[in-house]
């Protein structure tokens, strides 16, 4: 198939059924691939509507510049985006972020803004946006899409995402996704339930993570979590919140890549972990995870036995089996719990209004 460019690729991602990893052979376990859009993750989606829909607003005019906070998939996305339009973007990062990720949105020609001390409670996310607020107020012509807050990030997957599922599945038992900005969670459940009225619509964030309202910790897993609670999260269509530790998704992620060949990102781990706990709940269910990004962006680190060791989690802290990992997912660390309904509260401190221009 011939596209104009790299953009137009993107979507259609494809879903595979769990053929090894599953509590009981009949049961059905989905995951969709959100790592085969062109920078590699779900984001993509999200980023190329947002800076459409500021375009098609007039807010953001040719030779831009773009800057924006981001743990990694979102400067990769907006590194391809800049590339192919013709926008500068300054991604503001933190000591966190994959060496994967930082090479390839250089390679693109996106310019790297780090964070190196984090906020008051362990973090970078918080530090990162005062850092764009301050970039955006400097630079001429500078935008922040706002990624936390921007309404365009959850209709993203609301119009698109969501209508590729509804195409795939004739009945879907749960949808699980992971969470940071709230983002495709929001868009996929709200759209979802409309297709499928008894959904039932699994969370998924990290231990450690304030999103949900729970005190912030510090956790290793990339991409998912966050230290407050962001505009875009919107509790309303969830069911129920799962949250799942560093060892949890961890191990996921190095089973499936040994027994089903499947590459994910911790996130993607993190949700696979919470869809095995809701298809043995559940028996032969059809259950549907998302899987953020892929592996690739952590090869050389949740992939990497020295890499984990020297970074806290030698192997043998992991589970190693499917038998093992199944034992686990059965009676997971944090059994998933109902979630105080309500929308999306306005970011605290770090809020940077949605559109900000200098
Ligand atoms: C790897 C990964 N997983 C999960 C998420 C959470 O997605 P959302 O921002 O739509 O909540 C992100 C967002 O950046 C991500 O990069």
């Amino acid at each position: 198939m011939i596209h104009e460019n790299l953009l137009e690729t993107l979507g259609a991602t494809p879903v595979v059924r769990l053929r090894k990893l599953l509590p009981r052979p009949q049961d059905r376990i989905y995951v969709k691939l959100e790592g085969t859009n062109p920078s590699g993750s779900i984001k993509d989606r999200a980023a190329l509507h947002m800076v459409e829909q500021a375009e098609h607003a007039g807010l953001l005019r040719p030779g831009a510049t773009l800057v924006e906070s981001t743990s990694g998939n979102l400067g990769k996305s907006l590194a391809l985006i800049g590339a192919i339009k013709g926008y500068r973007v300054i991604l503001v990062v933190d000591p966190k972020t994959p060496q994967s990720v930082l090479a390839y949105a250089t390679s693109l020609g996106a310019e790297l803004d780090t964070v190196n001390r984090p906020d008051g409670n362990g973090n970078y996310q918080t530090a990162r946006i005062r850092r764009v607020r301050q970039l955006v107020q400097r630079i001429p012509g500078a935008y922040t899409l706002d990624q936390y807050n921007n309404p365009h990030n959850p209709q993203a997957h609301r119009l698109y995402t969501a209508q590729e599922i509804g195409k795939d599945f004739d009945r879907l038992s749960a949808l699980v996704a992971t969470v940071s900005t709230g983002g495709h969670l929001g868009g996929l459940s709200t759209a979802l339930k409309e297709q499928f009225p008894a959904l039932h619509v699994r969370a998924v964030d990290a231990v450690g993570s304030a999103a949900f309202g729970h005190p912030f910790e510090p956790y290793r897993m990339r991409g998912i979590g966050l230290s407050w609670r962001p505009g875009n999260l919107d509790s309303r269509p969830v069911d129920s919140l799962h949250r799942v530790t560093d060892t949890e998704a961890l191990s996921v992620c190095r089973v499936l890549a040994a027994e089903e060949g499947l590459l994910l990102g911790e996130s993607g781990g993190a949700a696979v972990f919470a869809a095995l706990g809701y298809a043995a709940a559940n028996p032969g269910e059809p259950v549907l995870a998302i899987a953020p990004d892929t592996g690739a962006n952590y090869l050389y680190e949740t992939y990497d036995d020295q890499w984990l060791l020297d970074h806290g989690t030698p192997l043998e802290t992991l589970w190693r089996t499917p038998e093992e990992l199944l034992r686990h997912a059965r009676h997971p660390l944090h059994p998933p719990a109902a979630v105080a309904a309500g929308p999306g509260l306005t970011a605290e401190s770090g809020r940077v209004t949605a559109g900000g221009r200098a």
